[in-house]
């Protein structure tokens, strides 16, 4: 999968779509954050390919706190602005890097990781938390994960927030 640049966006973009179908009945029926938030992330660890690490941290007294993930044990507290979870977390803005060694300030929970991909979780203009996925290769992130991550983002919120 996501061998050339057109069959890779084709592929990418019918795996967001089957994930966002597979993801409105998992977590239909349910409104706990932290049950929505595991099953989210044991979803799309299991389903997107080169991942080491998927999982959330929620923002709980102006910090972000480990929350529901798959992968290696992670550091527990991050301050807003610090690492690249910081830094989405920050600007309220998904933040995608190609290379974590060249990201000023990456917090390194595990060695196997080369890039990185923060979604904020975000209700209105109030931050609840942030998305941060893991991989072992390099520049595995693009545009077309930022736009699929962030609608399985908005169907986590929509499925424990009440509008
Ligand atoms: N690398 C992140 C820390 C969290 S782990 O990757 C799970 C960061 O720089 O914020």
């Amino acid at each position: 999968m996501f061998q050339s640049a057109e069959s890779s966006l084709t592929s990418k973009r019918e795996l967001y779509n089957q994930l966002a179908s597979q993801l409105s009945s998992l977590l239909a029926g349910e409104r706990d954050l932290i049950a929505n938030a595991a099953n989210f992330s044991s979803l799309i660890f299991h389903s997107l390919p080169d991942l080491n690490w998927a999982g959330f941290y929620f923002e709980r007294d102006g910090e972000l706190v480990l929350g529901p993930f798959q992968g290696q044990p992670a550091c527990v507290r991050i301050k807003i602005g610090q690492g690249v979870c910081g830094a989405g977390a920050a600007k309220c803005e998904t933040v995608i890097v190609p290379n974590v060694h060249e990201f000023p300030g990456h917090i390194s929970c595990d060695s196997a990781s080369n890039s990185e991909i923060v979604v904020p979780l975000k209700k209105g203009e109030r931050l609840i938390g942030v998305l941060d996925l893991d991989s072992p290769l390099l520049s595995r992130f693009d545009e077309e994960d930022a736009v699929g991550l962030e609608r399985l983002v908005r169907i986590l919120l929509a499925s424990v927030i009440a509008e």
